[in-house]
């Protein structure tokens, strides 16, 4: 069997239209647009509609990444959301957008590795690709963190934003694509960043709303440091596994936290600042959709061309953080243009006829 190579063939983003600038925030907690520019760089974020959410923002990021890979939702073997705002605790967000899109044949699941999933998720759906055990798989990362803010709390609301980023990753045999990758966690410092409430440790009651357990808790400055520490040190790891150094590298996509933790993180590594894509000034901290959103910038400024050798490096809640190192691709050579927005239609009509057999199922079964 010819060895198989993991390329991304296509990149789509959706963010809500909404913007929160600073000077919004400003008139909600105590704060000023100087304070937060200052100490993170940000200056508005995208937040979502009442009528928006996880599965929706990351279906509409899935089928523009299927648009740009020209590939047709039915051919998806696997698709896995990352995300640390879930629709619900379950079923899988990922399954959600699997019946959107109308993904027929696809495994779907959710991964919870909060900013660092996208990283892992583009590693997990690469080895599966590697192993020959699919063709086709499409990785999203999503989040409405606005849910999880707590607005009066001002360590914390002045970071995040809602949105959603793609990746189509596909089977080739041209050598290229996902070339090597650095994943790593350290639960104990689980408690650094967290959202305690509504799990097995604190179900939702009446309590653990009054403690406010479902907000984001954070201490701010311990992640900061551990943050700048690991960022070079697993940009460093991915680039060595792939034998491969700096000077190889034409754009380092980092995880969109903190302006400082960047830059911190650029002078660690004596790499330039304008060869790391940062956009965090617009959007934020997304979490796991932050570097795909940065991605798919970074191609519409062409800043990342087929070719490229590009590292994305996030990290997170868990803690975890990881590198990935990805040879850039494009579309595949394909001989007939696909539209995968076209097949939306058969896409809900299959999902509300399934749902209206397994009614008229429960009804026949309920008389037995
Ligand atoms: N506006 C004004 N003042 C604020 C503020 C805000 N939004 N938030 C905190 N402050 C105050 C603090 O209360 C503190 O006041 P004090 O000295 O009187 O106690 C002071 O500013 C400094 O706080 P500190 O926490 O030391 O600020 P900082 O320079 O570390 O910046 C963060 C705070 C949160 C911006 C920074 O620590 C950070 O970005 N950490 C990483 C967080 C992150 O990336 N999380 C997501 C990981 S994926």
């Amino acid at each position: 069997m010819s060895p198989s190579y993991a390329h991304i063939t296509g990149w789509g983003m959706a963010v809500p239209d909404k913007i929160l600038t600073n000077h919004d925030l400003a008139k909600m907690v105590d704060t000023s647009d100087e304070w937060i520019v200052s100490r993170t760089g940000i200056h508005e974020r995208r937040i979502a509609r009442a009528d928006q959410s996880t599965a929706s923002l990351a279906a509409e990021a899935g089928l523009r990444a299927l648009q740009v890979a020209n590939l047709h939702p039915g051919e998806l073997d696997m698709i896995i959301v990352s995300t640390s705002s879930p629709e619900y605790i379950f079923p899988a967000t990922a399954c959600l957008v699997q019946d959107r899109i109308g993904a027929g044949k696809a495994s779907a699941f959710d991964l919870l590795a909060a900013c660092t999933g996208f990283v892992y998720a583009i590693n997990l759906g690469a080895q599966a690709i590697k192993s020959s055990a699919v063709k086709n798989v499409l990785v999203i990362g999503s989040e409405t963190l606005s849910r999880l803010v707590n607005w009066k709390d001002r360590n914390t609301c002045i970071l995040f934003g809602d949105g959603a980023g793609a990746f189509v990753i596909q089977a080739s045999e041209e050598p290229g694509g996902v070339l090597s990758a650095v994943l790593r966690s350290d639960g104990s410092g689980g408690d650094l960043l967290s959202v305690p409430g509504g799990g097995s440790r604190h179900p939702a009651s009446m309590q653990s709303l009054y403690d406010g357990l479902h907000y984001i808790q954070m201490n701010g400055r311990e992640v900061f440091r551990f943050a700048t520490r690991v960022m070079v040190e697993a940009t460093q790891q991915t680039i060595e596994s792939a034998n491969l150094t700096m000077d190889d590298i034409q754009l380092v996509i980092p995880h969109q936290a903190n302006q400082r933790i960047i830059e911190a993180a650029a002078r660690g590594l004596d790499y330039p600042m304008d060869k790391v894509m940062v956009n965090l000034d617009r959007f934020g901290n997304t979490s796991t959709a932050s570097i795909p959103i940065a991605t798919v910038e970074a191609i519409e400024q062409n800043r990342l061309k087929p070719g490229d050798n590009v590292v994305m490096v996030a990290f997170g809640s868990g803690l975890t953080w990881g590198a990935t190192l990805i040879q850039w691709s494009g579309p595949l050579p394909y001989r007939r243009k696909v539209s995968p927005r076209k097949v939306q239609w058969f896409a809900r009509t299959r999902s509300l006829l399934a749902r209206l057999r397994r009614r008229i199922e429960g009804i026949l079964w309920g008389r037995e």
